[in-house]
């Protein structure tokens, strides 16, 4: 598995990961876009080994905060083919990687308090920092995660 940056290329395949992971509730097609100009060093792919209908195994994309030192994980999806086999979890410490290298002493995301992926959060160093409500509007909770360096 080859994790590389993206490029306009890739922007329909993300989006189609983004939109599979998350249905009605992912981010739009054209936020995509505009992160690559933003942080084209933290929008970044994963290739599948072989050969299948999409070239792209997943992707993870961070962002920068009001201050320099303050990244967060915007968003990650692994193709549901081929989850469970480490992708997730080396695309988020490629990108914390890269952060943390770029100044960022605290990384944060927001993870629904169902959803499994808080478990590969907690593994790579994230603890719970608070919980809101409706983050996203009416009954949408998110923990906020912290990673501190
Ligand atoms: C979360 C996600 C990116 C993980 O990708 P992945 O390639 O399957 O992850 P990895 O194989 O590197 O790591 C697996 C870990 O992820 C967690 N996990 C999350 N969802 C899981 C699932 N459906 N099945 C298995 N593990 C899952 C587990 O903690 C697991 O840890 P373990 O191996 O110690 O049990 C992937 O499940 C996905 O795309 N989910 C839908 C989108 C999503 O929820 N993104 C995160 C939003 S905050």
């Amino acid at each position: 598995m080859k994790i590389r940056a993206a490029t306009k290329a890739d922007m329909a395949q993300i989006f189609q990961l983004e939109q599979a992971a998350f249905g009605a509730h992912c981010y739009p097609d054209f936020l995509f876009r505009q992160l690559l100009d933003l942080w084209p060093h933290y929008l970044l792919v994963a290739e599948h080994d072989r050969a299948c209908n999409s070239s792209l195994a997943g992707f993870v994309v961070g962002g920068i905060g009001e201050s320099r030192h303050q990244g967060w994980i915007m968003s990650l999806a692994v193709d549901e083919q081929v989850r469970g086999a480490g992708i997730g979890k080396a695309l988020l410490q490629t990108l914390l990687d890269k952060l943390s290298a770029d100044g960022c002493q605290q990384i944060r995301l927001t993870v629904h308090p169902d959803n499994r992926a808080a478990g590969l959060y907690h593994a790579l160093g994230f603890i719970h920092e608070s919980t809101e409500a409706d983050y996203f509007g009416p009954n949408e909770p998110r923990h906020v995660l912290l990673r501190s360096a």
